[in-house]
């Protein structure tokens, strides 16, 4: 039963949490959303130094709320890879410093692994093997968590990411930053089935589609062309556009990881991620699941977007298999998932 202390700065929130086993003692988000948002995306110089004014404040304040003296922390975590270099190296000198002052382990976590961790969280029975759709701004992934530390990669996208197609859309249609939550929300109001868009197919050399893949670059385009093609004759129906696109979405998510699971005789599948929190994908993947006697967890929609809680829970899982990192780990903007144990010596 590990307390671990846990910071995330791997892109635009600064967070750090106090985790104990599977439960949040604390968990304290900083959000740079209004930061960036008069640029339409994440600037990484402007992110790397608001996450140094913030860290100090929710250190505090997450220690505070848990109520813990140091000597009640067994060890120190932060996110190293993948992210934004700058960010990264805020969060993980902060986490080594700590770990160096207080003379704590300090574990390196990968940001996906935390996104797979949060669904512990809420489910503190789970156990591998389960399927994991991974869908945030910068990754969608389907991976196959055999083990702690042991993740196969079975499908992904070409180009952008599911999180990423929801920002651009919702720049195209002039709606804002982030897109997701604001195309989640005016989607309500307008008719998912208005237009057919393309579901982005991903052709094989030998015929058929990869079962797994998808491209989104395409379903953008598309939107992009039907709003010209509309502005053209009149007034944009934007609701409409946004439920047809975050319902193409949804079903393209939906049946690749519905086959997935089938196809490797896995039955329970976990959503992480940014776009987790969407409303349409959680509602389509659950009953899609339903019908075929799966179970689906999603997490708690504050820890389907970026935050330190999972990042505490993934480190506690490895802390419990004894696996530390070095204090010499470097952050690494890139990093596949099946390569997370480089992040132990
Ligand atoms: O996981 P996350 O916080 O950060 C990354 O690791 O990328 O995901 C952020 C992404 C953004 O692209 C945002 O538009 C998307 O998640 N997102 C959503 C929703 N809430 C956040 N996408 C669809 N529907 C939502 N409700
Ligand atoms: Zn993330």
């Amino acid at each position: 039963m590990a307390t671990i202390l846990a910071i995330e700065t791997s892109c635009d929130e600064t967070a750090v949490a106090l985790v104990k086993n599977r439960q949040v003692l604390s968990s304290i988000v900083s959000s740079q959303i209004d930061l960036h948002s008069i640029y339409g995306g994440v600037v990484p110089e402007l992110a790397s130094r608001q996450h140094l004014e913030s860290i100090n404040f929710c250190l505090a304040e997450a220690i505070a709320k848990a109520n813990l003296a140091w000597q009640d922390i067994d060890a120190i975590a932060s996110t190293c890879a993948p992210g934004l270099v700058g960010a990264l190296l805020v969060g993980s000198t902060t986490a080594k410093t700590l770990s160096l002052v207080h003379d704590k382990p300090f574990l390196g976590v990968h940001h996906l692994e935390g996104h797979i961790y949060a669904s512990y969280l809420s489910e503190p029975d789970l156990q591998p093997p389960f399927l994991t759709l991974l869908v945030s701004g910068g990754h969608t992934s389907i991976i196959h968590v055999k083990d702690c530390g042991e993740y196969e990669m079975l499908g992904t996208t070409r180009d952008d990411a599911a999180g990423e197609a929801f920002d651009k859309v919702a720049r195209l249609l002039k709606l804002g930053y982030p897109g997701g939550p604001i195309i989640d929300k005016l989607a309500k109001e307008g008719n998912p089935k208005a237009f057919q868009l393309p579901e982005g197919r991903i052709s094989l050399p030998e015929g058929g589609y990869h079962p797994y893949d998808t491209s989104f670059s395409g379903l953008k385009t598309a939107v992009l062309r039907l709003t010209q093609q509309l502005e053209s004759q009149g007034d944009i129906p934007v609701a409409d556009v946004a439920a047809s696109f975050q319902n193409t979405v949804a079903k393209v998510l939906t049946k690749r990881t519905i086959k997935c699971a089938l196809d490797y005789g896995l039955t329970t599948i976990t959503v992480g991620g940014g776009v987790a929190a969407n409303s349409e994908l959680r509602s389509q993947l659950t009953a899609a699941a339903t019908a075929q006697n799966l179970q689906v967890h999603f997490p708690p929609l504050k820890f389907c977007t970026d935050n330190a809680a999972m990042i505490g829970c993934a480190a506690s899982e490895h802390y419990d298999l004894g696996h530390v990192s070095d204090l010499m780990l470097k952050v690494r903007s890139r990093m596949p998932i099946k390569d997370v144990m480089e992040l132990y010596s």
